[in-house]
């Protein structure tokens, strides 16, 4: 049932402040304002080293997790998507945990990679919407994101409780490590209490869409830039673009760009950086002012005031002034709106796009 919205994928976009919610109330205690982990049958502050395996959106979930448990609880992360991983024969170190990323719990490379990461002595933990799929079952520790069934095949609400869940469990390594203090514990768990509020005003914003997906609509290519745990952002974004309005899209972390893709650039390519204001924003509006002089049209996305980027954007999404720790979280959500208003003036089937199934159960 799409309630009153025209699409699934408006609806479970829509849908985000509350399963994020729901799913964050499973992995922390909202009174003390810290992590409560389950059990995944390990020491959590002995883990030697994270595996990571996923397909396609739960992959760029898993990517900005390599970003947040490097940082705050230094470990080290391998990460791959599936298909690759599954055929690597990587060397799997001891007490290593392997963790994989499915909405459908049935994707068939990431099973694949599971049984390879089991064979080879990884702790299993999958974080999967369904709860009965083979994923599930084959791991040793289960964890839920509650996003309630997804109909639209590009997934929206799946990838933010994933990045959800992913997010407890970087501070739930970091607190067993003593990586992190307390003091600090709190403060990213409070951070991240505040994410649903943060999405419910991103959401009411929906005017600058209209105008954005116009622009975005008559576009042939379009480049996603982002850096640090905001370069799967743009990957995602690209990602979302391509597979509902059939427009060619490609992410870039921002210091690749002149590394090639700045070939591309004219007056007739947008480009959307993803730049929340943290330690590395300098570095993305240098390469943003790359892209302004070769008469790329801008559409950034940020809680910076415009004339810190010191450029004119063709279009600036205003985001909240936020911790950056919780960035990828809120950002996923203008993404999913600019692929999403786009295709809808493009007029393609948004919950059905051609070619694509929702379930990949097939190599
Ligand atoms: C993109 C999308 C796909 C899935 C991928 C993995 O919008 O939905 O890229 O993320 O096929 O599917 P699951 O999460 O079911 O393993």
């Amino acid at each position: 049932d799409k309630g009153n919205y025209r699409h699934f994928m408006a609806k479970e976009i829509n849908e985000q402040p509350e399963v994020v919610s729901h799913t964050l109330a499973n992995y922390l205690d909202m009174a003390t304002a810290q992590v409560r982990f389950p059990d995944l049958g390990l020491d959590l502050a002995q883990i030697s080293r994270v595996t990571i395996s996923a397909c396609g959106t739960a992959y760029y979930a898993g990517l900005v997790a390599k970003y947040w448990i490097e940082r705050y609880a230094r470990v080290p992360v391998d990460i791959d998507v599936a298909s690759e991983m599954r055929y690597r024969e990587a060397p799997l170190p001891e007490n290593g945990l392997a963790v994989f990323v499915s909405q459908s719990g049935e994707t068939a490379d990431t099973l694949a990679t599971l049984r390879y990461c089991k064979a080879n002595k990884q702790r299993i933990a999958s974080i999967v919407n369904v709860r009965t799929s083979t994923i599930a079952r084959e791991s040793d520790a289960a964890l839920p994101t509650l996003a309630g069934p997804e109909i639209g095949v590009a997934s929206t609400k799946a990838f933010t409780c994933q990045l959800s869940v992913l997010a407890c469990l970087a501070i739930a390594i970091a607190k067993a490590r003593g990586a992190i203090t307390k003091e600090q514990e709190i403060a990213l768990v409070t951070a991240l209490t505040e994410v649903p509020r943060h999405i419910a005003a991103i959401l009411r914003q929906d005017e600058i869409y209209l105008s954005v997906a116009q622009e975005l609509a008559k576009a042939r290519d379009v480049l996603y830039l982002g850096r640090g745990s905001s370069f799967p952002i743009a990957l995602e974004g690209a990602l979302k673009l391509k597979e509902i309005s059939y427009i060619h899209a490609e992410g870039y972390a921002a210091g690749e760009l002149k590394h090639g893709p700045i070939a591309l650039i004219d007056e007739n390519v947008p480009v959307i950086v993803v730049a929340p204001e943290d330690d590395l924003f300098e570095k993305t509006v240098s390469n943003l002012q790359e892209v302004a002089a070769r008469g790329g049209q801008i559409i950034l996305i940020s809680d910076a005031a415009p004339e810190k980027a010191g450029c004119t954007p063709a279009a600036h999404i205003q985001m909240p002034k936020i911790d950056s720790f919780i960035a990828p979280l809120l950002y996923a959500v203008p993404i999913q709106l600019i692929a999403y208003h786009t295709a809808v003036q493009i007029g393609t089937d948004v919950d059905q796009p051609r070619n694509l199934a929702k379930s990949v159960t097939v190599e």
